[in-house]
């Protein structure tokens, strides 16, 4: 793992450890790297009004957008179970707006980075920015 890639995957995974989760009992924590190298990150953060649920993701793209960021570089997601914690599909589109095609995405479990894509290998001919004219 880079230094990058292993800041930003503690980042995430400090996140995971605060997620609040009482109903899926699926704690998710991500973090974004900006150019600059800062990181910022979030957890999923669930309610009894089951909808008002908010991704790890989107909490981690809020503190970074809050900061005044406007471009991420890398994303590192941590989920528990076997399988990939893939971004969902919601989240792609969130982490499109501010990254390019080619930004790594590192999807990882608790204990490290299981697969890494790039953005546009989970989100294929993205709708973006740019398409407003
Ligand atoms: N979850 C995330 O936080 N990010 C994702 O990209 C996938 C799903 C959360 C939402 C919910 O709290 C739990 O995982 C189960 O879906």
């Amino acid at each position: 793992m880079s230094r990058n890639v292993e800041a930003l995957f503690a980042a995430a995974r400090e996140a995971y450890g605060n997620a609040y989760a009482p109903y899926s009992r699926f704690p998710v924590g991500a973090a974004v790297l900006t150019p600059e190298g800062e990181i910022f990150a979030g957890c999923n953060v669930e309610n009894a009004a089951y909808p008002q649920t908010t991704c790890a993701e989107a909490g981690a793209i809020a503190a970074f957008a809050a900061a005044g960021r406007r471009r991420i570089a890398e994303v590192c997601v941590v989920g528990g179970g076997a399988g990939l914690c893939t971004p969902c599909g919601g989240c792609r589109q969130r982490i499109r707006e501010f990254a390019g095609p080619d930004a790594p995405i590192h999807v990882a479990g608790p204990e490290g980075v299981r697969a890494s894509f790039t953005l546009a290998e989970l989100l294929p001919e993205s709708f973006g920015p740019e398409n407003l004219g």
